[in-house]
């Protein structure tokens, strides 16, 4: 009885063993190509981006505005600062560099932002309105002081429905190992 059972354990641990270096080989034939692009005002989304690029393995690439915004620029309380009087006009594409980067090559995009009057900022519509994103997987990802990424999400597939978008998440204050879960499981 004592060999039967001995032997069925044998036979169950060839088969594990196989199996998971079949996903191993599979991972490495099938390893997706990933870009990072992210837009952030005072560096807080900057630190989340270079974490998901880091686990994602992934390149990585800003969205920087030509007139970077000062502390007057992101006065929320003033309805005459810039980034009001930006985010008060839907048709506002403030002039971004030049990015550098074909998204073309890639499997999918990462694009993140701050929450900015619970939307993107205009200057993500000025990057996605100048890269050829149609039919691109982009997965958003954002910061924000409470808001969540929901309003900015919706509004963003609505604007551009060729491009493929993921639910996309806020990650204010989460974990490393949560980022890694939801990273891993993401491009999967
Ligand atoms: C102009 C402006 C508008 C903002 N609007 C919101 C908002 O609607 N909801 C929210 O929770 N946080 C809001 N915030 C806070 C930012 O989303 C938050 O501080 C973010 O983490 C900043 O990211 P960054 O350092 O990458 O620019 C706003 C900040 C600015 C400057």
């Amino acid at each position: 009885m004592n060999h039967l059972k001995y032997l069925l354990l044998a036979v169950l641990t060839v088969f594990a063993a196989s199996a998971c270096s079949q996903n191993k080989s599979q991972n490495i034939m099938e390893k997706k190509k990933v870009l990072v692009v992210y837009f952030s005002a005072t560096g807080t989304t900057r630190q989340v981006a270079k974490q998901i690029a880091k686990i994602a393995d992934a390149d990585i690439c800003e969205i920087a505005s030509a007139k970077p915004y000062s502390s007057a620029d992101l006065d929320w309380t003033n309805k005459q600062s810039r980034s009001s009087v930006e985010m008060n006009n839907p048709k506002a594409r403030p002039e971004i560099k030049a990015v550098s980067v074909d998204v073309s090559k890639y499997d999918y995009v990462f694009l993140g932002y701050p929450i900015w009057w619970d939307l993107a900022p205009r200057t993500v519509n000025t990057f996605i309105e100048t890269a050829n994103l149609a039919g691109k997987t982009v997965i958003p990802f954002a910061t924000s002081g409470s808001s969540t990424i929901a309003n900015s999400v919706a509004v963003l597939k609505q604007s551009y429905p060729n491009i493929k978008w993921q639910t996309g998440k806020l990650l204010n204050h989460v974990s490393e190992k949560e980022m890694e879960a939801w990273v891993s499981e993401t491009i999967k």
